[in-house]
């Protein structure tokens, strides 16, 4: 196959909790599969810094069994391993003091770009912002990344962003929502907006309403006490799920640039109508004979925090008004599995006697884990006997169509690392965007809280609560069943 990527200028990058999970488990297994791809030019370099206290070569180390134990079947190719860890540095930095500052200085190029990922707690985002300025080793190119959660409720995101802004210009920010850096989400933007087909019905004249579900079959296990304050609205539907809304239902941006996307979105977000509280649901998952309850998985007997959550919400605009946007997602369901439906209206009269149903087109399409889209149609079905009617898929499986090409194995992080490193924002969070969702978000869950508001219990491999499935149901709907 022959690459199509964009070349990236040598670099120099930061990794503040280089030695973290997230370092050793996607960062820098994803740059060293760019370095196999010739994304990493000759000369760029990566630095960890943390507070554990250890050489360069201790890290070389650490990250060789890191690739090892999580790069996949690229880390089989030890020579290539070699190289790639050559490229790396590390320097022990306390993010509160000053040890290291100065070293850290001495070894950053300003000829060359150079970005530091924030891959820590947000309580640190201030100091290591105010410290890279002080021992000037930033300056006004550089590029600081920062991971989820960013802020837990508007006034702890104002407060992020307040801290990074007296730092950093906005176009200096790059906030990760790891869902813009997968290939299925950033299709959906080629499919509405590069297809005739579509745009002219997307809207409140032709589409009944549509459906966004983000269904996991993983647990809380391991992360319970990061969870436990979180639940699956801060988690999952203050950015994945609202992310996916917006590429959905915004307005074509002029052009696929950054700023004309995420002003788009970000209209979507603030035309958002408040949720009344009988349309949202909360689960959670509950013990059965092989696994513990949710729970038991946050050690908390009496937690009330949601490990499923299903709403519906409407867009207050034109284009939208009176459409119901169908959301939902959880942990310990049935199967792993992330799609968006969109269902169209019926077709307002059938010509032909005898034919009581009411045929609608509904367009599906999965995100993960296999990519694909299928439009049912309605066809006569095959054969004599009159004009019987019958409803069909086409179906369009990505990996068919397209072959080996179809198969692009780039994982989110590395593709949006090396946006980073060009300098393109169109896949971060702007600060704007990141508030107007807490701000959607913020009375949901205070609501709760105001009313006692506890989860529903739902069995583990299920769809999530009954109540789910009646948010549907009582409007005469019905949720697209959840399957791989
Ligand atoms: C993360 C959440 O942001 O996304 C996790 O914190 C969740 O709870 C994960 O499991 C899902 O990501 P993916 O890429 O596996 O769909």
């Amino acid at each position: 196959m022959v690459s199509r990527v964009i070349p990236v200028e040598e670099f120099d990058l930061v990794i503040f909790g280089g030695t973290g999970d997230l370092a050793r488990r996607k960062i820098l297994p994803g740059l060293f599969r760019r370095f196999l791809s010739n994304q990493m030019p000759a000369g760029s370099r990566i630095i960890g810094a943390a507070r554990t206290d250890m050489d360069s070569d201790g890290y070389r180390q650490m990250i060789r069994e890191a690739i090892a134990e999580f790069g996949g079947d690229e880390s089989k190719d030890k020579e290539c391993i070699e190289k790639f860890v050559a490229q790396l540095h590390y320097i022990p930095v306390d993010a509160k003091g000053t040890g290291g500052w100065e070293e850290l200085h001495d070894l950053i190029r300003f000829e060359v770009v150079n970005a530091f990922y924030f891959s820590v707690a947000p309580s640190l985002f201030g100091d290591l912002a105010e410290r890279l300025h002080s021992f000037k080793i930033a300056d006004d190119d550089s590029r600081v990344v920062v991971e989820k959660p960013f802020g837990r409720d508007l006034e702890t995101a104002k407060a992020l962003n307040a801290t990074l802004a007296e730092h950093f210009d906005e176009s200096q920010i790059y906030r990760i929502d790891h869902y813009l850096g997968k290939e299925t989400v950033q299709n959906l933007m080629a499919v509405r907006f590069g297809n005739m087909l579509f745009e002219p019905l997307w809207n409140n004249h032709y589409v009944d309403h549509i459906q966004i579900t983000v269904a996991e079959t993983v647990g809380v296990g391991g992360r319970g006490a990061y969870y436990d304050q979180s639940g699956a609205m801060r988690d999952m539907v203050q950015n994945h799920l609202m992310q996916l809304l917006c590429l959905i239902a915004m307005e074509s941006p002029s052009m696929f640039d950054a700023d004309a996307v995420r002003d788009e979105k970000l209209k979507v977000i603030r035309a958002l109508q408040a949720v009344e509280p009988h349309h949202i649901v909360r689960g959670q998952y509950d013990a059965n004979k092989d696994s513990p309850s949710y729970r038991d998985d946050a050690e908390d007997p009496r937690s009330h925090t949601e490990s499923f959550v299903a709403l519906r919400c409407e867009i207050a605009n034109w284009r939208w008004a009176g459409v119901p946007f169908y959301l939902r997602t959880g942990k310990k369901l049935k199967a792993r599995s992330s799609e968006i439906i969109v269902v169209f209206k019926d077709i307002g009269h059938s010509i032909f006697p005898g034919d009581e149903k009411r045929h609608r087109n509904i367009l599906s399409i999965q995100l993960q884990p296999n990519e694909g889209m299928q439009l049912q149609v309605t066809i006569k079905e095959p054969g004599p006997g009159g004009m019987r009617l019958i409803d069909v898929p086409l179906d369009m499986t990505f990996a068919e169509a397209l072959g080996p090409d179809a198969e692009d194995s780039t994982d989110a992080y590395e593709r949006l690392i090396m946006d980073v490193i060009r300098g393109n924002q169109t896949l971060f969070m702007r600060g704007d965007e990141v508030e107007a969702a807490w701000a959607w978000t913020d009375p949901l869950i205070e609501g709760w809280k105001a009313r006692g508001d506890v989860p529903k219990l739902y069995d583990q491999g299920s769809s999530g609560p009954e109540d789910a499935l009646m948010l549907m149901h009582r409007e005469g709907r019905r949720w697209h069943e959840i399957k791989e």
